[in-house]
């Protein structure tokens, strides 16, 4: 499967020379180069390869579980108000605090795991369960210490815009200005940052308060992102689309009129189907609007413990599809090429070009559709990577 203008830019019989961890060239196996003939030749007869998957939006980092948190919901208290009651994603930071970083790291292996197995071979995966600069940090060092425990790559964005802690209640603007940004810096300076996120919700931050944590990390060089219009419009995608940021999360609540801006702005829409459905949302972010501006558009597990306990990038893609309309050939190039995108690694992930990682799924099916439509069925043969092969 390449690009191209045929629908998945699926090549018949067709061929691709790997070497150095580089995909060297890929087209008709009938025109291989006779460079390329002395290559060690793998036959995969009936077998569908695509780029390996990207999980471009996940909190797979985190101590503890939201189960009674569930169990309260289902009793009809909403997601909102328990978050004002000082439960949600301050519960989940009281346990992320009191974890060890080995904790952290074994409690992450297993939804790493649930990932590799069906293709995925990056994830980006996101702070803001600490709201200390200490617990940040310990955060981010898990995630990465990911890439020495699996062959998986691991990219880091610095959330600690995701809720305010108890010790600053009241006082968003202090917590900005003394851990948000502070902290961003130290973070940068120790290698652990890819990308900055927020969240901004009547429930989380302004989007005056994400401004100011943007222009930090505009003058640090980061790339933002953020997650906005979730559960109400604050104009965020507007403010991310401004700063050019790599991707606008959620856009349940998105105006359909700022959809040309992200377009604009080079920002990917990244669509989380996971949270929309565990949250029992019935506003759909606005597809079509999206579709018409030339959005790239984006699929995601969201995988953390309080809006989407979600380990499955293949349902997410399935859901995107039931839930929000996108074609089984959208979510699977939301789960690739768009991916790459909305986490800047475009150049060396998400399509099969020479020049790019060896970074491969290789399936047992025949119609690329069928990884979109079937419902926790596993179909991978094996995964490749610039480290060689794995089979499952
Ligand atoms: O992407 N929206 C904010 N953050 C997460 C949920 C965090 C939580 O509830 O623990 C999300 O949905
Ligand atoms: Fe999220």
């Amino acid at each position: 499967m390449v690009g191209g203008g045929v629908p998945y830019g699926l090549v018949e019989d067709g061929a691709i020379a790997l070497k150095d961890g580089q995909i060297k060239w890929v087209g008709v196996r009938s025109d291989t180069p006779p460079a390329y003939d002395t290559f060690q030749a793998t036959c995969l007869d009936g077998m569908l390869v695509t780029p390996a998957l990207i999980d471009c939006h996940t909190h797979i980092v985190h101590g503890g579980s939201r189960a009674t948190e569930f169990q309260a919901r289902l009793e009809g208290i909403s997601y909102s108000d328990i978050a004002l009651d000082g439960g949600g994603i301050l519960s989940t930071v009281r346990a992320t605090r009191e974890a060890s970083e080995a904790e952290l790291l074994a409690a992450a292996l297993v939804w790493v795991d649930g990932l590799l197995s069906e293709g995925v071979c990056l994830i980006e995966i996101k702070s803001g369960y600490g709201l200390t600069i200490e617990d940040e940090l310990k955060m981010l060092r898990v995630a990465r210490s990911l890439e020495m425990h699996r062959p998986v790559k691991i990219r880091t964005t610095w959330l600690a815009a995701h809720a305010l802690p108890p010790e600053y209640q009241g006082k968003p603007d202090a917590y900005i200005d003394d851990i948000v940004i502070p902290g961003l810096k130290q973070a940068a300076a120790e290698g652990l940052v890819h990308a900055v996120d927020g969240f901004c919700e009547n429930i989380g931050f302004s989007a005056a308060q994400i401004q100011r944590v943007f222009e930090a990390a505009s003058d640090l060089g980061v790339p933002v992102k953020l997650h906005t219009e979730q559960l109400s419009n604050q104009r965020g995608a507007a403010l991310a689309a401004r700063f050019s940021a790599l991707s606008a999360d959620h856009l349940e609540y998105l105006d359909p009129n700022d959809a040309p801006a992200l377009a604009a702005g080079g920002t990917v829409a990244v669509l989380l189907p996971g949270a929309f459905y565990f949250l029992q949302e019935t506003k759909k972010p606005p597809i079509e609007a999206l579709r018409n501006a030339g959005v790239t558009m984006a699929v995601a597990s969201d995988c953390n413990p309080g809006s989407s306990p979600l380990g499955s990038l293949l349902l997410a893609c399935n859901m995107a599809c039931l839930f929000f309309g996108l074609t089984p050939e959208e979510a699977l190039t939301g789960a690739t090429r768009a991916a790459s995108q909305a986490l800047g690694v475009g150049d060396d992930f998400g399509t099969i070009e020479a020049g790019k990682r060896a970074e491969l799924a290789v399936w047992n099916v025949g119609d690329p559709a069928d990884l979109v439509y079937r419902i926790a069925s596993p179909r991978l043969a094996r995964r490749i990577t610039p480290l060689g092969t794995q089979s499952t």
